[in-house]
């Protein structure tokens, strides 16, 4: 089939090059001339594994392609709009500029019968204004909200655990969702759900799933505050609940929180969205959620500087990750680089390495110090903090390796993912959040 992608950032990329690898003939479609150029030569533009490999075999085989030009979107089939909503800079709610951008520049390549596939995560209702404002083109437009987990998105766009696409009723809409089955003929063959639904529903499945595992690490993080203040360790309890299996222990990781582009901006959207419907109160938890979160950056920081002794003033501590998690340069809402931030703004002389991330936080925090090497970064350090669980840390250095390195022994684990005895008996102070 002949796709077109509009917008090739996180999203639109990795499906660009995802739908080319099933055999479709894909254009993707960018604003930013240097992404184009990156992608149209087989290099990412953000690390992401396995996504180098797909671009490169995509180009070669001239079955991906990519350009700014907005009218080579003609003739496909499908038109994927991917383009980003973040949270306005003046509201909560998201921004719909990009969505609303790529539709009007796109609707006069549209033939009758091409199907506009939304992927963006979009406020509820948005599918519906956008439906009227292609009404006059003869396209049909569908939802088909996108779940990808960075670092695990070539695998989540492959063999998604569902595929939801929200479509409106009548021979159009059927005739859309058609189009979007056999465009995921390969993945619905080997065994992804294919659910159909309105529009509306198809737009909240992302926001709702979104907010439901913001709610679960902020449950269990709630969990950790108690079992601080109780004497109780948050891990074991985790462990517990999670054996439970209506409960189940993924996302159960208490720890200093949850960050990226998609669950903060993604409940704030979602609450704010509520509010414009006059339902508020139906999802009022969700400010709760986004204030349990932003509490444990504070207390990871509160700590460290008890772990000191009172002050971190020019202590020199090195902070392990600044990428909102492992397996991603993404610095979007990284508490793990917020936690580095406000160590400096204490005045500890902070040191911050990232097997991944270390470029793009240097853009957006240029005054810390970045330093590559892991063992040069904990070299001479009075304190060390674990904030993303990068293998690096978590697995690959222990006790004895760190002590023949560091100043001091203090160990702060910002996510409860290292071994307290273990680094006890080596003559450690270890610190977990919700831990004993
Ligand atoms: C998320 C959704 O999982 C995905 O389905 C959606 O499409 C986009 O948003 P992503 O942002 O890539 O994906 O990251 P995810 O793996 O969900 O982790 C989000 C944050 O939660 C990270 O900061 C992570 O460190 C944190 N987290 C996750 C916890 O703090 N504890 C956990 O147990 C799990």
């Amino acid at each position: 089939m002949r796709l077109s992608v509009i917008g090739c950032g996180y999203l639109g990329a990795v499906h660009a090059a995802a739908m080319a690898s099933l055999g479709h003939d894909v254009v993707g479609v960018d604003t930013d001339a240097a992404k184009v150029e990156a992608l149209s030569a087989g290099r990412a533009p953000f690390f992401e594994p396995g996504l180098p490999e797909l671009l490169e075999a995509g180009v070669a085989s001239g079955r991906l392609r990519f350009t700014t030009d907005i009218a080579e979107a003609r003739g496909a089939a499908v038109h994927f709009i991917a383009v980003g909503t973040p949270q306005r800079r003046d509201s909560d709610a998201a921004d719909l500029t990009f969505v609303d951008a790529a539709v009007n520049a796109l609707a006069p390549h549209l033939a009758s019968g091409d199907v506009v596939a939304g992927k963006s995560t979009v406020p509820v209702g948005t599918a519906a204004r956008l439906a009227s404002r292609l009404a006059d083109t003869g396209a049909t437009l569908v939802w088909n909200p996108e779940f990808l987990r960075e670092g695990w998105a070539v695998e989540d766009t492959l063999r998604p655990d569902r595929l939801v696409v929200g479509a409106p009723d009548g021979e159009a809409g059927a005739a859309a969702v058609a189009l979007l089955q056999q465009a995921y003929a390969e993945p619905i063959a080997t065994g992804s759900p294919f659910l159909v639904t309105d529009l509306a529903t198809a737009e909240l499945v992302k926001v709702a799933a979104n907010a439901f595992l913001a709610t679960k690490i902020s449950f269990i993080n709630a969990m950790a505050e108690i079992a601080e203040t109780v004497g109780a360790d948050v891990s074991h309890l985790a462990d517990a609940l999670g054996y439970d299996d209506r409960i189940g222990r993924r996302f159960l990781g208490a720890g200093i929180g949850f960050g990226g582009g998609c669950l903060p901006k993604d409940i704030r959207a979602f609450a704010a969205r509520a509010e414009e419907l006059g339902r508020g109160e139906s999802i009022a938890f969700l400010r709760e959620v986004d204030e349990i979160n932003l509490r444990r950056r504070t207390r990871a920081v509160q700590l460290v500087v008890e772990a000191l002794g009172g002050s971190v003033h020019r202590k020199r501590i090195t902070v392990l990750g600044a990428a909102f998690k492992p397996h991603s340069d993404d610095v979007r809402d990284s508490p793990a680089l917020e936690v580095a931030v406000r160590l400096h703004g204490l005045g500890a002389e902070v040191r911050v390495t990232d097997p991944q991330a270390i470029e793009n936080a240097r853009r957006v925090h240029p005054h810390l110090t970045y330093v590559a090497d892991r063992d040069a970064a904990i070299t001479d350090a009075d304190a060390i903090v674990l904030v993303t669980e990068w293998d690096e840390y978590r697995r690959e250095l222990t006790p004895e390796h760190a002590s023949s390195l560091t100043a001091g022994r203090v160990i702060v684990d910002g996510r409860n993912c290292l071994d307290p005895a273990a680094w006890r008996a080596a003559g450690w102070q270890y610190e977990g959040l919700g831990r004993r």
